[in-house]
């Protein structure tokens, strides 16, 4: 019987490194209290420097915004989509990734995912590619999502894309941290996007930034983000903009988060290691692959359950722990199953099976995570999980 006073232990909640404090605290003292200012100045310069590390010496340009699906709206409109126009889009991913396509009025077609990475299907992406092109119809763009830590296949996405001349949009909401071949996720494709949303693996409190090589990309996405304002004495306006800018206090909490950064990680992947494992070696249970050329942070540890060969099914662990106090989540729903998407086409990775999304959201699940998590936690939730799998292993005996 659940103890009523046990804490429950979150997904993945803000951890704090006390270092935000010094820089929030800068901003009141200076009146620093608008949006912009000398800490957003400084967190885009930050960033720039962190992304730029390994990224074959590109100097990386950074937009801080209001959140990440403010940078991916913005980051598509700089990529020229228009009304009509189709965008490739991962499916298995959250819904800010594909809302913008559609706030543009172009229609995105969804990408099955692989089972060796979760993320995007190379094979799946081509097979789109070449029957729009037989329909006539080239993609303005493509939206590729680095799901939960985990950067995609860019070694064979970014050689689909030129062959084609599709510019990608990576949105790395969820991968600040990790990298793919060496290269940190935020600097594929012509432009990136992080979110800094409070269940990330830092956090402004709500936040994203706009990442790309290309300075005239960046320059006309903070024109864009801070209402489109000509420059003049007075308010002269051409196009439409928007209050997409990041305030100097979220940039405050910011910088204190990314010099945390190095940390998050590793506790993170500690954290991964740790359910693995306890459950790796499971029948029926798999834990998010990380392929040999990824080094995924492991945001969300996330694993399915097979309810054929386990002694458990999905919805039954999350049950359980939610009984106890402890959050849980399904993986995502493809966003080709979204009521919102009907209609919207599909392209699998194998044509002559289920798409591979569709089972990793009926039997994946997303366990806590969260950088602060006590070692007593981490043992509440893996004992929990332990006795939901042992009911019917008894019963099978
Ligand atoms: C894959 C993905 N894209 C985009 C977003 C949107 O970011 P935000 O919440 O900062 O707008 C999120 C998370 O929230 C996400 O997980």
């Amino acid at each position: 019987m659940l103890d009523p006073r046990a804490k429950p232990i979150l997904l993945s909640p803000p951890h704090m490194s006390g270092e935000e404090q010094r820089f929030v605290d800068e901003a009141f003292r200076t009146n620093w209290i608008a949006p912009l200012g000398p800490n957003v100045d400084a967190f885009e310069r930050e960033m720039s420097e962190y992304l730029g590390v390994g990224a074959h010496d590109e100097r990386l340009h950074c937009c801080a915004t209001s959140s990440g699906t403010a940078a991916i709206h913005l980051g598509l409109m700089l990529l020229g989509v228009v009304p009509g126009d189709t965008v490739l889009c991962s499916s298995f991913t959250f819904v800010a990734s594909a809302n913008p396509i559609r706030q543009l009025g172009a229609e995105p077609v969804f990408i099955d995912s692989d089972e060796t990475s979760w993320n995007m299907s190379p094979a799946a992406l081509r097979r789109a590619i070449e029957t729009l092109a037989a329909e006539g119809r080239r993609p303005r763009a493509l939206v590729a999502v680095d799901l939960y830590g985990q950067g995609c296949d860019y070694a064979s996405i970014e050689a689909i894309c030129d062959e084609w001349d599709i510019p990608i949009l990576e949105d790395a909401a969820e991968s600040l941290g990790a990298s793919v071949h060496g290269r940190r996720c935020g600097t594929f494709g012509r432009v990136a996007a992080f979110s800094f949303n409070g269940n990330k693996i830092i956090t402004t409190s709500g936040g994203g930034m706009l990442v790309s090589s290309d300075p005239a990309i960046v320059e006309r996405a903070r024109f864009l983000a801070t209402q489109a304002r000509e420059t003049a004495a007075h308010y002269e306006h051409t196009v439409a903009g928007f209050n997409y800018r990041m305030s100097n206090i979220c940039a405050g909490v910011g910088r204190g988060q990314l010099l945390a950064l190095a940390d998050r990680v590793a506790r993170r992947r500690a954290i991964f290691a740790g359910y693995d494992a306890a459950f790796g070696n499971r029948a029926g249970v798999r834990l998010m692959p990380e392929p040999v050329w990824s080094r995924s942070t492991h945001w969300l540890t996330t694993m399915t359950i097979d309810p054929a060969r386990a002694s458990c099914t999905r919805d039954l662990m999350l049950a359980k722990l939610a009984a106890e106090r402890i959050e849980a989540r399904p993986t995502w729903k493809p966003m080709h199953l979204q009521p919102l998407f009907a209609g919207c086409r599909m392209f699998g990775h194998d044509l002559s099976r289920a798409p591979v999304c569709e089972r990793l959201f009926e039997q994946g699940i997303c366990l806590p995570s969260g950088s602060s998590m006590s070692e007593t936690d981490r043992v509440r939730v893996i004992a929990c999980m332990d006795a939901a799998f042992a009911p019917m292993r008894a019963a099978v005996a």
